[in-house]
């Protein structure tokens, strides 16, 4: 079992390229599929949902190489519709692919994809788009069939902006006959990259970014060479630890607007971030404030992927802070570890009321999920004493050797194999 070892106390220092956005990336290798030919696909992490999404596209026909962060991939062969059970087991952002597929070859078969450590992650979004631009759905021992000869452009109304059923949905059309408007669309910065990398293969949408997405249908798509946008999450994690460890770090490679709730609430705890084109500086002195209330919710909110990072931020602020998670519903998991590293933490109704304590405690502990266990590793960078971090596999979904991220800021940190 792999374990990361930190030893805390040591503010961080120096400069660290950040990588391409995860959550960018696996959409932009499903809409692959959309089109037949070779893609270059650059700036792309190895992450271990990457690798998974390789391995299903390999299995469903296209060849696929990953090199220093370049993605070649042929789609010229892709002719299986069925996504492999094993692997949707093992990410659930394989339904991505369904999108893509109906367009492409007219049928898809997924398994249901399960719920996770940070809750159920309903696909009934997912499911009615389809339905919408004209799909037949079948559901039979766990597995879902979609059919349809060709889709037909229409009207999409989504209950709640889902990221992922809106950019399956943008997916499924841009080869429908007809135009697709989607409403109450999620409006993150991954979907306008997917945009960006649809409208470059020649597809006709606009509005990303907004509430509102429009879609021209197309006949045929081209392969392209593209670049994937920097990752916000992975950037929002660093700019954390610096302000826990009082450090003074840059960051390269980042996009400030895609950080804004973030940023203007770390600075209003009193520490000094600067940006410059691409160029994040973060430099942090005395102890942060506390934060009266944060509410995670749908960009441009505050990101639910930076909530249990933040957390860790305010439990050693001056005061008390209230954090309320909006957007999933068993995303404290980290509650109970930060705890027992000394933290004062009590939740109720879906709210983590933090009393901000001097120091944090160096203990064993485990990561649950991806960012849970993120923020158990800015916890043991903060503490005093040794932390012992299990489980890092989950940490390694989101995060591309995180220890070597870190051991370029001056992190003490390793990777034992236990
Ligand atoms: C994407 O997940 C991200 N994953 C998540 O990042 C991120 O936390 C989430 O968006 C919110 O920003 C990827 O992009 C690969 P949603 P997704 O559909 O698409 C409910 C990380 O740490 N919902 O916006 O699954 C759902 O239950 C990961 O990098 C429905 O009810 O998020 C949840 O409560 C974690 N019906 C809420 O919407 C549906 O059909 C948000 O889900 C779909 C979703």
């Amino acid at each position: 079992m792999e374990t990361f070892t930190i030893e805390g106390g040591k503010p961080l220092s120096g400069s660290l390229r950040v990588h391409g956005a995860k959550n960018a990336a696996l959409p932009i290798l499903a809409a692959a599929v959309l089109a037949e030919g070779q893609f270059h696909i650059y700036d792309v992490p190895h992450l271990k949902d990457i690798e998974v999404m390789l391995r299903i596209l390999t299995e469903l026909g296209a060849t696929t190489s990953h090199h220093e962060g370049a993605v070649s991939l042929d789609t010229s062969s892709i002719s299986i519709t069925h996504v492999p059970d094993d692997l949707m087991g093992q990410m659930r952002s394989s339904i991505f692919l369904m999108g893509p597929l109906l367009a492409r070859l007219g049928e898809v078969t997924i398994s249901r994809p399960g719920g996770c450590a940070i809750g159920e992650r309903r696909i009934d979004l997912h499911l009615s788009g389809l339905s919408s631009l004209g799909a037949s759905i079948h559901e039979s021992e766990g597995y879902i069939t979609f059919r349809a000869d060709r889709l037909i452009g229409n009207n999409i109304f989504l209950t709640f902006p889902s990221v992922g059923a809106t950019e399956n949905i943008m997916m499924a059309a841009v080869l429908a006959k007809g135009t697709t408007k989607i409403l109450n669309a999620a409006r993150e910065p991954e979907i306008v990259d997917l945009q960006n990398f649809l409208n470059a293969m020649g597809a006709r949408i606009r509005g990303a970014g907004s509430d509102t997405i429009e879609i021209d249908g197309v006949d045929r798509l081209r392969p392209v060479t593209y670049r994937v946008i920097p990752d916000r999450i992975v950037t929002g994690t660093h700019l954390l630890a610096a302000g826990l460890t009082n450090g003074h770090i840059e960051l390269t490679n980042t996009m400030p607007e895609h950080l804004t709730a973030l940023i203007q609430l770390v600075q209003s705890c009193g520490v000094e971030i600067n940006t410059h084109h691409d160029i994040m500086e973060i430099k942090a002195h005395n102890r942060s404030r506390a934060i009266e209330r944060i509410i995670t919710s749908p960009y441009p909110g505050f990101p639910t992927d930076l909530q249990a990072q933040m957390m860790v931020f305010l439990s050693k602020a001056e005061g008390t802070s209230v954090i309320k998670e909006t957007v999933f519903e068993g995303r404290f998991k980290h509650v109970n570890e930060l705890a027992r590293m000394g933290a004062s933490i009590y939740v109720d109704l879906g709210s983590a009321f933090i009393r901000g304590v001097d120091h944090l405690q160096g203990t064993t502990v485990e990561a649950t999920d991806l960012r849970a266990g993120a923020a158990l590793v800015l916890a043991g960078l903060a503490a005093e004493g040794t932390t012992y971090v299990e489980q890092v596999h989950h940490i390694d979904r989101g995060y591309e050797r995180i220890e070597r991220q870190l051991q370029q800021l001056g992190a003490n940190i390793s990777r034992l194999d236990l």
